[in-house]
């Protein structure tokens, strides 16, 4: 008797704790799953981005969570690769249930897995990736930053007007649907504005050497070099370069954006430049709480993947909120009805192809590693945000100058009126805002 008690009790407890987890279906919480490369070629671009998710859904669960419900994030390493991200996000839907998706950075790996969030209907949200062919996938897929359309343009746009460069060379990771891309568009538009493309290299990511390609490229005499790649590539290619007394410019995108690229790459990239989706240094009160709480939190000033990250997270759970339910169809409406969310990268409303419409900013890459920001670029559509008037402890002060903004389809600006928030410190260089349309 006292046996079958005692398993009574046991089997009665068991069925407790298992009334009291979250079940399959989500349980009491809103199940989040996370894709990215913490691990790999471009660990930073996860790390950094789980960082500002983390920073988000901490904020949002100590306030109570989402109509009363804490967030639960499902963290998963892709170990920056396609197909494992592919089978994450199949496991998100088919196992674990999720009501959202957040991921990835890199293009491919978005495009990788947002078929399989689609045929599933649950969201997904990617921070970062920037390639047209991600929202494609369908209508559950958004992304809160700018298109490489718009970013080639301005990349090309700098190499052809700031730079007053003449003659470019190209430099494509192939297999990178972020690379290729970007090459299109930025020898496209560099040909508009005057400029000729008179030499185009390749890469596979992980390379390790790049003698050929730099051989080629020196005997073809460019004033600018064009590398639309991500930073560990990047940086060696760089090093590289110098090393076989190559001094012109080089000019990349957002995939340079890790403290990474310098410590490979050092003064290798002293003078290069990128575009990017924010500067911790404007002086935006919503930017500057954001890079504070940070930097409390991790000890490091915030790169554009942590805040782009951050906005995601928290467009994402403002959606959840709104669609008061964690039906797909819900917060996949409640998404596509997101309407001037005051982002740290900027205000997001989605276009009729789920893609944000942001500003943009060149950073310069002074030495030291000091990231500047060189130019803001004015995007059509695209609220800008406020300039900084104070040096940064991660990157100088970024002045503004008048608006002599040109661009392949754009109109120069007006007026070339100074920003009375903008003023022009002695030390740093001018950071005109320039147009730019895809
Ligand atoms: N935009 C890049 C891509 O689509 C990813 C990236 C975003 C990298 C932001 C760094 C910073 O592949």
């Amino acid at each position: 008797m006292k046996r079958i008690l005692l398993s009574l009790t046991i089997v009665a407890s068991l069925l407790l704790a298992l009334a009291c987890q979250p079940s399959g279906s989500g349980g009491d919480k809103v199940r989040i799953g996370v894709f990215m490369s913490t691990t790999g070629d471009t660990a930073n671009f996860g790390i950094s981005s789980v960082n500002g998710i983390k920073m988000a859904a901490d904020e949002v669960n100590l306030a109570g969570g989402i109509n009363g419900k804490q967030v639960e994030l499902l963290i998963q390493d892709d170990r920056s690769d396609a197909s494992e991200a592919a089978t994450i996000v199949t496991k998100f839907v088919t196992q674990d249930q999720v009501h959202a998706i957040l991921g990835e950075v890199a293009s491919s790996r978005s495009i990788a897995a947002a078929p399989i969030a689609q045929n599933a209907k649950i969201p997904m949200l990617t921070p970062s990736s920037t390639n047209p062919e991600v929202t494609k996938k369908g209508d559950y897929i958004f992304r809160s930053c700018f298109i490489d359309p718009v970013q080639g343009a301005a990349i090309a746009q700098f190499g052809a007007k700031s730079l007053n460069a003449k003659r470019a060379a190209l430099m494509v990771d192939r297999k990178n649907d972020y690379s290729t891309g970007l090459e299109k568009v930025i020898s496209e538009v560099f040909t508009r504005l005057g400029g000729q493309v008179v030499v185009t290299q390749s890469y596979q990511a992980g390379d390790q050497d790049f003698n050929a390609q730099i051989t080629s490229i020196k005997g073809a005499n460019p004033d600018v070099i064009f590398v639309p790649g991500y930073y560990g590539d990047v940086a060696l290619f760089a090093k590289q370069a110098r090393d076989k007394g190559i001094t012109v410019p080089l000019v990349g995108g957002d995939g340079w954006d890790s403290p990474s690229l310098y410590q490979i790459g050092g003064a290798a990239l002293d003078g290069c430049y990128f575009s990017n989706h924010y500067s911790p240094d404007d002086v935006d009160p919503i930017v500057q709480k954001f890079v504070t709480d940070f930097k409390t939190r991790y000890g490091t000033v915030p790169d554009a993947l942590a805040a782009t990250a951050y906005d995601a997270a928290r467009i994402m759970f403002d959606a959840i909120k709104r669609a008061n339910s964690l039906d797909g169809a819900a917060i996949r409406q409640a998404l596509a009805d997101t309407k001037e969310f005051p982002g740290v990268t900027g205000k997001v409303t989605f276009n009729e192809n789920r893609d944000a419409v942001k500003p943009i900013v060149m950073v310069k890459i002074e030495a030291g590693g000091k990231f500047v920001v060189a130019e803001r670029v004015q995007v059509e559509g695209a609220a800008m945000p406020t300039a900084a008037t104070s040096a940064s402890p991660a990157a100088a002060a970024s002045p503004a100058a008048p608006a002599t903004g040109a661009s392949p389809a754009a109109k120069t600006s007006p007026a070339a009126t100074k920003s009375p928030a903008m003023t022009t410190s002695p030390a740093a260089a001018k950071s005109p805002v320039k147009t730019a349309t895809p």
